[in-house]
């Protein structure tokens, strides 16, 4: 059994130390408020947790997580870490992170970030892209049919291997993604970043097991994460902010079909967009696969809402419903140039009819 240190304790902190102790690891736990306020989170843990200061927690720990918003990275103790294996947890997402200078200067990659201010510890990436609650829901016994792959990623192959044997006894399979740099591959945007999303896309617990096969798929695909984002925000303005389409429509984009006298680019979908909402209570789009290669990207989703007006001959009848949909769109520049969509309304109209 190992002695796991935590350089914060939040979500992500809190979650692992469950499954360690769990798993009959002891756990030394820190934050940034002090371990007084850690009584209730240690208490809750048992005799196998306590709370520690960062400095403490790093000293104690055989392994030490450091799972805190990167933006207080420098903040972490470099000289208690010296020679240790450290899990790095940290996302860059500066929208709601905030943002961090070395970073956005391009010198840094975010992915060695940390490694670069611990100059003497062996990082090992990991647990960067599972969400907290999946993480606490979805550990399996070895051997599991559904148990879930976790890619990590580090230069010391005897940390990797340290860092393996962790999370096999968390209950999941590690997957070795390569040096650190390598962590890229499973960064915010990209396809293996959240990988364990629920079928429809959604952050609910207990989220979709993902085989290492499948993870493999994802990782190979790292770098199509721009192509996924443009897609995903176009969804995003389908379910109701339509001056998204400013951002990822080209001004030439085409959708095919359209109807007659449609003008091009993003002029011709806000229309369909208000009409949608204007049917539909709680209009929005399910999203429950995307397939992304470089150029092209295929999507099958749904639209869904409440009807409350009529919508192409279906007067309104206050059920909810989903619309199929299916859809490519191809990539060109950045922007999303044409879109093939197909909606199974046939099927829509014919459960709706009265
Ligand atoms: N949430 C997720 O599902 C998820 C998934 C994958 C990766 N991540 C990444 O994992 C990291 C942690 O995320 P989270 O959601 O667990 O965050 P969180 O719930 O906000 O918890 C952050 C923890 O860090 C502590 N902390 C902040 N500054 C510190 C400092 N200078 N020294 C020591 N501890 C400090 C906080 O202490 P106080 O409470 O005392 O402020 C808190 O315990 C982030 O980098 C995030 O990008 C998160």
């Amino acid at each position: 059994m190992t002695t796991i240190g935590f350089i914060g304790s939040g979500r992500i902190g809190g979650t692992l130390a469950r499954l360690a102790v769990d798993a009959g690891h002891d756990v030394v736990l820190s934050n940034n408020s002090g371990p007084d306020s850690l009584r209730d989170l240690v208490a809750a843990l048992g005799p196998r947790a306590r709370a520690a200061t960062p400095d403490e927690a790093a000293t104690a720990g055989e392994i030490v997580v450091v799972t805190i918003p990167i933006r207080a990275y420098r903040q972490i103790p470099a000289a208690a870490l010296r020679g240790k294996t450290v899990i790095d947890t940290l996302n860059y997402d500066p929208a709601r992170q905030g943002h961090v200078a070395e970073i956005d200067a391009a010198g840094t990659p975010a992915e060695l970030l940390l490694q670069r201010h611990l100059t003497g510890s062996h990082v090992v990436k990991a647990f960067s892209t599972v969400f907290f609650a999946h993480l606490a829901t979805l550990g399996r016994p070895a051997g599991a049919a559904d148990r879930s792959a976790l890619p990590i990623a580090g230069d010391d192959a005897d940390a990797k291997k340290a860092v393996t044997a962790l999370i096999d006894s968390l209950g999941y399979d590690a997957y070795d993604a390569g040096p650190l740099a390598e962590s890229r591959r499973f960064a915010p945007g990209t396809p293996a970043q959240l990988a364990h999303l629920d079928p429809d896309g959604m952050f609910a617990a207990p989220g979709r097991p993902v085989s290492p096969e499948r993870l493999a798929t994802l990782l190979e695909s790292w770098n199509t994460g721009v192509e996924r984002r443009l897609v995903e925000t176009l969804y995003r303005a389908i379910g109701g902010e339509p001056d998204l389409l400013d951002d990822v429509l080209a001004p030439d984009w085409e959708d095919i079909p359209s109807i007659p006298g449609q003008p091009l680019g993003p002029a011709g979908m806000k229309p369909h967009i208000a009409d949608f909402h204007r049917a539909f209570a709680d209009a929005r789009v399910i999203i429950h696969d995307i397939v992304a290669v470089p150029g092209m990207v295929a999507v099958r989703g749904a639209l869904a809402g409440t009807l409350r007006a009529e919508f192409l001959g279906v007067p309104p009848n206050n059920r909810y419903d989903e619309i199929t949909i299916h859809e490519f769109h191809q990539i060109e520049n950045g922007r999303i140039r044409r879109s093939w969509h197909l909606e199974d309304l046939h099927g829509w109209k014919s459960r709706n009819a009265l």
